[in-house]
């Protein structure tokens, strides 16, 4: 059966109440990226990119899968071949909402990075400037996401499986961001069918072969059902 490979973004975790990046009011309306998602941001004022994180990581504790995530769950669960989920979100939404296999390719809230050692760990709901790395007790830990500027995470493995998708969909995501915004070229060169699912179209809404627009709760589920029931 053919392999599904899913792209996600901030639309996805909208409805269970965590602000997307680029919508009216979105998180970069309310703070420069290059002060909280840059390294060189950190390295001037690591204070406020803590701030920015933690409260970040406070926000998406509180929130719960919606009925996206638990659609994408079942399709993994359900689809007679596999269902890959690479997600550009820090939060666990996925995972919460009962998916096995998600890739953040941009990193996660839960994790904590030493910029020295690049030892790994989870971390605290609060972190602080000048927390040491457990590993090397340098006074280097930041929040392991990837910022501008950095390459994001597992790209060998996510274009692995773009290469052998036979459905690609992104869903969620404005596709303003690179190399996530180009996985639709990949997976076309692949001979996937591709498609959209978004509140509305994305900039690169024409690479697609479909759009489906909508609210992820309402739109995820139906496209699942259609495709579960079609095997
Ligand atoms: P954006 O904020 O750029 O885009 C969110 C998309 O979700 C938009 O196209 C919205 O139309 C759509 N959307 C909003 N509400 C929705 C809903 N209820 N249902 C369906 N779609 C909805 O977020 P991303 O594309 O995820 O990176 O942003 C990509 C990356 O840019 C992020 O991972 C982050 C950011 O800067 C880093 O921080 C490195």
């Amino acid at each position: 059966m053919e392999k599904i490979v899913i792209l996600t973004g901030a639309g996805i975790s909208a409805e269970s109440g965590l602000g997307t990046f680029r919508d009216e009011g979105g998180l970069w309306a309310q703070h420069r990226i290059e002060d909280v998602a840059t390294p060189e941001g950190f390295a001037r004022n690591p204070a406020l990119v803590h701030g920015f994180y933690n409260a970040r990581r406070m926000q998406a504790g509180g929130a719960d899968p919606n009925a996206a995530h638990t659609a994408l769950a079942r399709l993994q669960r359900d689809w007679p071949g596999e269902v890959v989920i690479v997600t550009q979100n820090v939060d666990n939404l996925h995972e919460a909402g009962g998916a096995t296999r998600v890739i953040h390719m941009h990193g996660t809230l839960s994790g904590a990075l030493c910029a020295s050692c690049e030892h790994r760990w989870t971390a605290p709901a609060e972190m602080s400037v000048g927390e040491p790395c457990p590993a090397c007790r340098a006074a280097t830990a930041r929040p392991d996401i990837v910022w501008f500027g950095e390459m994001p995470y597992h790209m060998d493995q996510i274009y692995d499986h773009l290469a052998q998708a036979g459905i690609f969909a992104a869903i969620g995501t404005s596709g303003q961001v690179y190399p996530a915004a180009a996985f639709v070229h990949e997976a076309i060169a692949a001979g996937a069918q591709t498609v959209e699912l978004n509140l509305e179209p994305s900039v690169g809404a024409s690479s697609f072969d479909q759009t489906l627009l909508g609210p992820a709760t309402q739109i995820v589920p139906r496209w699942v059902d259609d495709l579960l029931g079609r095997r």
